[in-house]
């Protein structure tokens, strides 16, 4: 195997996993964009991996994209040693909740089986390195609000000290990740930072999740299918804000410490297709009259949380990072980014993604609220 390095001069790299799916590559657009330390991108490309959004990097050297599976060892082992990164940011997951209840092994395997997989190599590559090196490494998490459960509607935000009670296959998969994160530094020591955050929206997110879902499903004249009563609320972060922390906690944030990231923006379900439909009306009016003809009520999500809200207190607190997009800022760039870019929307609607939307929301047919 021919071996590249990307460590020029004493540079610093960072290894970036699940680089092609919607945080990640926003992470890595973002990351190129204000500074010139080197990526190292590896991602298996499953169906929620484009390589579509990363297109503009195709000719950039700081940019080095590695196809491959966080459950290969002997591949991370080899790429941790060829690139020396200062740092590895763990995005790469199954992550979509109603795929989770279709089928849970993958989560199991990626999601669990791949964080430890990535650990164990880790842990080897830390180990071995120079005094200074070790001390400045740092394994970040990424990690989600799902993972402890469900809260009411009086209900305090979760806060980091919230306990565990994830409900779904995905959640369940995301906790069991974060306790082993967390036993890597109780144990070994190794430098890790966990990060939680509450629902992304924005450019390039893969169109089975609620947001873009509704935007494409309303371009194409479809039905807006709504789960159940559509009171489940849910608290949305911009994903450049999600990515500026990420990289604040990166920089600034203590080792084996949790640091719970959202919007203070929680915001019911149904609201949310309302604003999405208003704002095409807008932009992009139908002549069949107003995109809220399309709203349909379905059979609910199994298991299905009630609410998510984030106290994210303590990462502005202690890290200075506050949110800079209101919900009315990002979701307008948000519509406006599906709007100008049909051609990622009809690429990534592939033979596999109608098979999915088939199979999700095919047996939901009827009015549920
Ligand atoms: P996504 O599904 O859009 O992307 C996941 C990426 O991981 C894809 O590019 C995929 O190809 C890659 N991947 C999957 N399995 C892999 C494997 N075995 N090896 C290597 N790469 C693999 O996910 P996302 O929405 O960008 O989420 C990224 C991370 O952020 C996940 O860990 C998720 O749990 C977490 N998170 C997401 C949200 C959200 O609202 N989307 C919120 C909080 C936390
Ligand atoms: O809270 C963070 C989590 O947010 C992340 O960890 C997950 O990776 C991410 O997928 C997201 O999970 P949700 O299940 O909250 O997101 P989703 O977009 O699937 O659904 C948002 C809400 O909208 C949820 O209450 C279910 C509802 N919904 C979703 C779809 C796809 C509908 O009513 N109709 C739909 O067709």
């Amino acid at each position: 195997m021919r071996r590249e390095t990307t460590e020029r001069n004493g540079d610093m790299t960072i290894l970036v996993t699940g680089g092609a799916g919607f945080i990640g590559a926003n992470f890595v657009l973002d990351w190129l964009a204000a500074g010139d330390e080197p990526v190292v991108n590896l991602d298996k490309l499953t169906y929620a991996g484009n390589l579509q959004t990363l297109a503009g990097l195709a000719r950039d050297a700081r940019h080095h994209f590695v196809q491959g599976d966080i459950c290969d060892r002997a591949r991370v082992d080899d790429l941790l040693e060829v690139h020396r990164p200062r740092a590895i940011v763990h995005f790469a997951a199954e992550s979509h909740v109603d795929r989770s209840i279709h089928g849970p092994g993958e989560f199991v395997r990626t999601n669990v089986e791949g964080t430890f997989t990535l650990l164990e190599s880790a842990r080897a590559y830390w180990r071995a390195l120079g005094d200074e090196a070790r001390t400045g490494f740092r394994f970040l998490h990424v990690s989600t609000d799902e993972v402890y459960g469900s809260l009411a509607a009086a209900d305090a935000p979760f806060a980091e000290s919230h306990p565990y009670q994830p409900n779904s296959p995905y959640s369940a998969s995301k906790a069991a990740s974060d306790h082993l994160v967390r036993a890597w530094h109780h144990t070994y020591g190794l430098p890790v930072v966990t990060t939680n955050c509450s629902n992304n929206y924005g450019p390039y997110q893969f169109p089975e999740k609620l947001i873009p879902l509704m935007i494409v499903n309303a371009l194409a004249g479809r039905d807006l299918p709504v789960y159940g009563d559509g009171r489940n609320v849910r608290d949305w972060l911009y994903v450049g804000d999600h990515c500026a922390a990420i990289r604040r906690v990166l920089a600034a944030g203590t080792p084996g410490e949790t640091y719970n990231i959202g919007g203070w923006n929680e915001i019911a379900n149904i609201d949310i297709v309302h604003i999405v439909c208003r704002l095409l009306d807008e932009l992009q009016p139908a002549a069949e009259g107003p995109h809220e003809r399309l709203i349909r009520f379905v059979a609910d999500r199994p298991g299905h949380d009630r609410r998510y809200a984030i106290d994210a207190r303590r990462i502005e607190r202690e890290l200075g990072w506050r949110p800079a997009e209101t919900f009315e800022s990002g979701i307008r760039k948000t519509v406006r980014w599906y709007l100008d870019n049909p051609g990622w929307v009809a690429d990534v609607q592939s033979g596999a993604y109608r098979e999915w939307i088939g199979t999700n929301y095919g047996s939901r047919n009827g009015a549920a609220a």
